[in-house]
């Protein structure tokens, strides 16, 4: 992996005059690049719903530099965040927690709780720490479809909405944070990620699954999320070839998306190994996607992934984008 870039003096300058101008700036974190936005700037977050045709009711993530800043946002400091903080931040883990007055409706969807996350991309942090507030970033990416893990992704898809992206390379982690609610009754993990539920439940004890009754809303969760143009199946890998085979037949164009190369030759098929290491596969997830997604296949077909806990992120987001084929 190439190693991660840090920004000049000018490029931070240019990306801080952007913020304060209620500008858009693409930043990479070490999940996935983010669309930034000033987080007290209401014109500028209504900018980044447009960007991405989001709409308003799904709140931002709101980035910091530290926790020095989180009294200011938040009502009241729930006692498990001081462990999780020591434990997963800056990192990829992101806090619901009970908001203050400081955080703007349209940041929050109206809701009565904040998201917070304080990332450890080195270029994350000069450009937060720069700024001196807090930055709200939604993945990169057009509203519903694959999370930019590369510059050139954010490019592709936003391009002039944007006043300056931010060079950091690839992003190491490639899947979105993990999402831990802070704000009902129990700890809540809304969004697998990264940071698994055996590492939370290991820092704070048991921790519930899904979105219970009276959660907040996690519009990543809802069915169709992280999807490619073209359409997506998930296959046992015993099935793989003569799933493909019955496609061909029926002269069906296909890309497969795998953790093995092919068991036999067939023309027509745009084949990705992505192999068996989980940290490769996750890097790797969404670059792939876009390349399968130009393959001019009629449809992606997904290697099963091992049903381990560690593997839930990943299977989250491929459950995701197979739901409801374009
Ligand atoms: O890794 C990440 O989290 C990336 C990078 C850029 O930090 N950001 C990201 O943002 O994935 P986005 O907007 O694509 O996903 C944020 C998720 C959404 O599903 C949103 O609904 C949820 O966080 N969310 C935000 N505020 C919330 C709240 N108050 N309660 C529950 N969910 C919330
Ligand atoms: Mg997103």
């Amino acid at each position: 992996m190439p190693p991660v870039r840090r920004a000049t003096q000018k490029e931070l300058e240019e990306a801080v005059t952007a913020l304060r101008n209620g500008d858009l700036v693409a930043f990479p974190t070490e999940t996935v690049y983010g669309l930034g936005a000033n987080a007290r700037d209401a014109g500028a977050l209504r900018r980044v719903f447009e960007a991405k045709g989001r709409p308003a009711d799904h709140p931002l993530i709101l980035h910091l530099d530290s926790v020095r800043f989180l009294p200011r946002w938040v009502a009241e400091v729930p006692p498990q965040v001081e462990p999780l903080a020591r434990a997963f931040w800056p990192g990829p883990l992101t806090l619901v927690l009970p908001r203050s007055e400081e955080a703007p409706d349209v940041l929050t969807g109206g809701q009565d709780t904040i998201a917070i996350r304080i990332p450890s991309h080195p270029m994350a942090q000069q450009l937060l720490t720069a700024f001196g507030g807090g930055i709200a970033a939604p993945s990169a990416n057009r509203y519903g479809r694959v999370s930019p893990t590369r510059p050139e992704h954010v490019r592709e898809e936003l391009g002039d909405a944007v006043a300056v992206i931010l060079d950091g390379g690839e992003s190491s982690i490639g899947v979105e944070s993990t999402i831990l609610s802070l704000a009902g009754e129990r700890p809540r993990l809304l969004r697998p990620g990264s940071v698994t539920q055996a590492q939370l439940e290991a820092v704070i004890g048991p921790v519930e699954v899904g979105a219970g009754k009276g959660s907040p809303r996690v519009p990543g969760s809802t069915a169709q999320h992280y999807s490619p143009q073209t359409a997506v199946a998930i296959v046992p890998s015993t099935l793989l070839e003569s799933r493909i085979d019955t496609l061909l037949r029926d002269a069906r164009r296909v890309a497969v998306l795998a953790q093995r190369p092919p068991r036999k030759a067939q023309q027509g098929v745009t084949w990705i190994n992505a192999g068996r290491r989980l940290d490769a596969y996750q890097h790797d997830l969404y670059a792939n996607l876009r390349s399968l997604d130009k393959a001019g296949a009629d449809l992606i077909l997904v290697e099963e992934v091992p049903s381990q806990p560690d593997w839930a992120a990943v299977r989250d987001r491929l459950t995701r984008a197979a739901v409801n084929p374009r």
